[in-house]
């Protein structure tokens, strides 16, 4: 009998691309829905040899074990993180659980790009103006990249290539990492620490993931050691940053903009449509509707060419656990 994959979750956008897949495995059975995975759901997968995955909702032990009890015991996830998967359940069960760690950081690089350069240019001032039919310039000037002091935090997959798009502007990139990139330290943009970034920069981004010691790295102190009008990108990770901070500083002009594609309290809130709806965070609320800061509900990655890579790379990783080979890309368990 064939073997057999089955995706859950699978939205308009991914489609294609699973259909891609399965026509260049047409020796593999693969079916797909788009319900997420749930006690209730798992036993859509019934017959199949692995699973497809990728969900904000918990995998609860009752979620694996509902898995488990149709003999499915090999995941393979279309994301990065795995930290809505109860681990130790999965290692009872005898779970091998591949990701995604790397689909596309032009993706995030890019919109960290655009972003950075929109708000220095004040383009949602400017077509908020326009859409008024106001038509004057002033006071709506605009700053140039290249005459920006970009101070990268974490030089690892994004944040390299987002060094490389800055440059391209001609602005002149700094940057930390405690683990320094040899080729990049040759080139000299390392700075020796943080505060010496902050002292320097007039734009800051941040591209480190958001670990215990990193909790709200940007904070009243860490603000108070920046350059006065600095610019704060963060399309990292919420957890980064103190919003609260970020909004003192803000309503001072010590911040002169600030673009966020995640936010602190984003689960639940962003991709989810709230026209019509009562908006259930007013302090994000409020950060959507200043001129100065730039909202996209985490984004960054949402593009085809990432979409793509994610599905491709997960179905790749889940036939090699099928077919008990070295998956290229396992997560480890428990
Ligand atoms: N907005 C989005 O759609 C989106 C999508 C994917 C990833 N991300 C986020 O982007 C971030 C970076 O991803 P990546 O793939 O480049 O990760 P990566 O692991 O390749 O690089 C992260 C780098 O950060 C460095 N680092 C860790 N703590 C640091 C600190 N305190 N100061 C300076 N550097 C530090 C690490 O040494 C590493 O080099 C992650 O937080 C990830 O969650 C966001």
């Amino acid at each position: 009998m064939a073997q057999k994959i089955f995706a859950f979750s699978i939205r308009k956008d991914e489609e294609p691309y699973v259909k891609e897949w399965a026509n260049e495995h047409p020796d593999i059975d693969v079916d797909y829905t788009d319900k997420l995975l749930t006690p209730e759901t798992a036993a859509l997968a019934k017959g199949a040899d692995g699973v497809v995955v990728y969900q904000q909702l918990d995998y609860t032990p009752d979620t694996l074990q509902a898995l488990a009890n149709e003999g499915i015991t090999k995941m393979s996830l279309r994301n990065v993180g795995v930290d809505n998967i109860d681990m130790d359940k999965a290692k009872e069960l005898g779970f091998e659980i591949t990701n995604v760690p790397v689909y596309s950081p032009n993706a995030i690089a890019e919109h960290a790009a655009i972003q950075t350069a929109r708000i220095l240019r004040q383009t949602k001032v400017m077509d908020e103006k326009i859409a008024k039919g106001d038509l004057r310039w002033a006071p709506t000037i605009g700053h140039e990249v290249r005459d920006q002091v970009i101070g990268v935090v974490g030089t690892g997959h994004i944040g390299r290539v987002y060094m490389q798009i800055m440059e391209g502007y001609g602005a002149k990139v700094i940057a930390y990492d405690p683990f320094e990139n040899p080729e990049l330290k040759a080139k000299g943009y390392y700075v020796d620490n943080l505060d010496d970034l902050y002292r320097q920069a007039t734009v800051i981004s941040l591209h480190v993931p958001a670990t215990k010691e990193n909790y709200h790295m940007i904070n009243a102190d860490s603000i108070a050691k920046m350059r006065d009008g600095v610019t704060l990108v963060n399309c990292s990770r919420g957890a980064l940053v103190d919003t609260d901070a970020v909004i003192k500083a803000l309503d001072s002009g010590k911040i002169f903009g600030f673009v966020m594609d995640t936010y602190e309290n984003e689960v639940g809130i962003f991709n989810a449509n709230w026209e019509g709806k009562d908006f259930p965070d007013a302090r994000l609320n409020d950060l959507i509707h200043r001129p100065n800061v730039l909202v996209t509900p985490h984004t960054a990655f949402y593009t085809t060419h990432a979409v793509r890579n994610m599905v491709i790379k997960a179905f790749d990783n889940n036939i090699e656990l099928v077919k008990g080979e070295k998956a290229d890309t396992p997560v480890k368990v428990g």
